[in-house]
């Protein structure tokens, strides 16, 4: 749809995105990265502009995208930098959306200087958590009543499995997150799950589910648009 058919039915509102893929480094020159392309981000940090709010996009790292108009930009690289460039822009935000790939887990130790081959094999490299930075957004609104009527989307990228399909791991983690909204992604075949089309779901905190064809990254940020915009002013508990 053209820009200028979009409702703009964001006027007034901050609105928090984060995008891409963190880098957890290594050394000065290496890291532990994903292959988000930060694409579903800018497009849902855009149209949200387009409708009228006041974007901050948290950036971690992207593919070269264009930078969205009239939006705030700030950009990261590790888990820790998007969480407290999430945290601070989240403090006064009508509507945070989480749809960056955050590391799970960074290197436990980030070496000085860059590590050198030697004649013996290498250690292994040890993990750390990160901070489940979407868990904890939900947390720090439930601490703060004026944020209470703020909006907390989550996204997942889920597959079935032997035990269980991705409907089943979709509202088992909307439960844990605590969240709004989650914007499920079926990745892999989806068969089990009627046609093509239906290749994600937007499940609802209040039980509500419905499937939404995974067309463009724009037609996805409507339609994710759509459903926060409905959501906004109703009363939680
Ligand atoms: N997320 C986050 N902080 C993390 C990991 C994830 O804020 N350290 C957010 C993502 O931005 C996304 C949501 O949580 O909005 C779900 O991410 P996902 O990786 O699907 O969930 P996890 O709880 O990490 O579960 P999994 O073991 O399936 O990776
Ligand atoms: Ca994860």
């Amino acid at each position: 749809s053209r820009p200028d058919a979009l409702p703009r039915d964001l006027v007034g509102r901050r609105v928090v995105v984060s995008a891409g893929g963190t880098r957890e480094p290594l050394d000065p020159v290496r890291f532990l990265g994903n292959r988000s392309s930060g694409k579903q981000g800018y497009a849902l940090a855009r149209t949200a502009a387009a409708r009228g709010a006041d974007v901050t996009l948290v950036s971690a790292h992207t593919l070269p995208l264009p930078e969205p108009a009239g939006v705030d930009l700030v950009r990261v690289g590790t888990a820790e930098e998007l969480r407290a460039a999430v945290h601070a822009a989240a403090a006064d935000a009508d509507i945070v959306v989480m749809a960056a790939a955050v590391a799970d887990f960074r290197p436990a130790e980030r070496a000085e200087y860059k590590i050198k081959k030697t004649g013996r094999d290498p250690d292994p490299v040890a993990l750390v958590r990160n901070p489940d930075v979407l868990a904890e957004l939900v947390e720090a609104r439930s601490g703060d009543p004026e944020r209470k009527a703020q909006v907390i989307v989550g996204f997942a990228a889920e597959t079935g499995d032997s035990g269980a399909d991705v409907l089943d791991h979709a509202r088992d983690k909307l439960a844990r997150k605590g969240c709004d909204l989650l914007v499920v992604n079926a990745v892999g075949e989806g068969k089990a799950f009627g046609t093509e089309d239906n290749s994600g779901w937007l499940l609802a905190a209040d039980g509500a589910e419905r499937p939404i064809a995974l067309g463009s990254k724009a037609q996805m940020a409507t339609e994710v648009w759509d459903a926060v915009a409905n959501m906004l002013g109703s009363v939680r508990e």
